[in-house]
């Protein structure tokens, strides 16, 4: 049985098309309840839905052999997974962010609110700019408004939510898309059925 992690949510019905597309369907998935496990015995398949940061821990620790997560997820925690294969959706981008009127006094230390610590770290440390990390987890983008921070550095897909909330975007820090990955081990103990949606995926993602 081969374990597939999903994140909830729109990026994870697509991607759940392009597995089903590689010969893994599961047809009890589209029955709309609250359940979060499906298989199908006869494709040798179990897809569950899981939030879809924590599609990576799953896949890390095993009790998921392959998964599907954004790059930025990978960047931030770096799990110890296969990232097989950039699955070209979910596209979106990691990018520092602020009121219009914002300008960088380099003297002073930044103040950065972010969900994403690591990356916006390494980020500045790049720059050699000095800063201070607020960690939230979530509505960053009030952040600079209530002056808790300077900027912010989220992930700005259509860019709705900044605008609403009187942001720009200054610097783009690096491009996000969904990526197919898998358990290190899992890679090698079930290589057939991994090899044969990886095949697949790649040529639906082709072009
Ligand atoms: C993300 C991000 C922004 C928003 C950007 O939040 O943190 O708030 O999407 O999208 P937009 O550019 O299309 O407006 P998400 O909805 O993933 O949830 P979160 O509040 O848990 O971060």
């Amino acid at each position: 049985m081969l374990n597939v992690a999903l994140p909830k949510g729109r990026l994870g019905e697509k991607v759940y098309a392009m597995f089903e597309k590689a010969g893994f369907e599961c047809p009890s998935i589209k029955e709309t309840n609250r359940k979060l496990i499906f298989e199908n015995p006869e494709k040798g398949v179990r897809y569950f839905w899981v939030k879809p940061s924590d599609v990576a821990i799953y896949v890390e620790r095993g009790a998921a052999d392959v998964g599907v997560v954004g790059k930025d997820i990978l960047l931030e925690y770096e799990p110890d997974v296969y990232e097989l294969l950039d699955l070209k959706t979910g596209k979106c981008r990691m990018a520092v962010a602020a009121p219009r009127e914002f300008r960088d006094d380099t003297e002073r230390t930044l103040k950065v609110a972010t969900k994403f610590s690591n990356i916006a770290k390494e980020y500045y440390a790049s720059l050699g700019r000095d800063i201070d990390i607020i960690h939230l987890n979530g509505s960053i983008e009030i952040a600079p408004i209530l002056g808790l921070s300077d900027v912010i550095v989220d992930i700005v897909e259509t860019g709705t939510t900044l605008r609403e909330n009187n942001l720009e975007v200054f610097e783009t820090i690096v491009p996000i898309s969904a990526r197919f990955i898998a358990n290190k081990a899992s890679f090698k103990f079930k290589n057939e059925p991994i090899e044969k949606i990886l095949a697949s995926l790649a040529e639906q993602t082709k072009g």
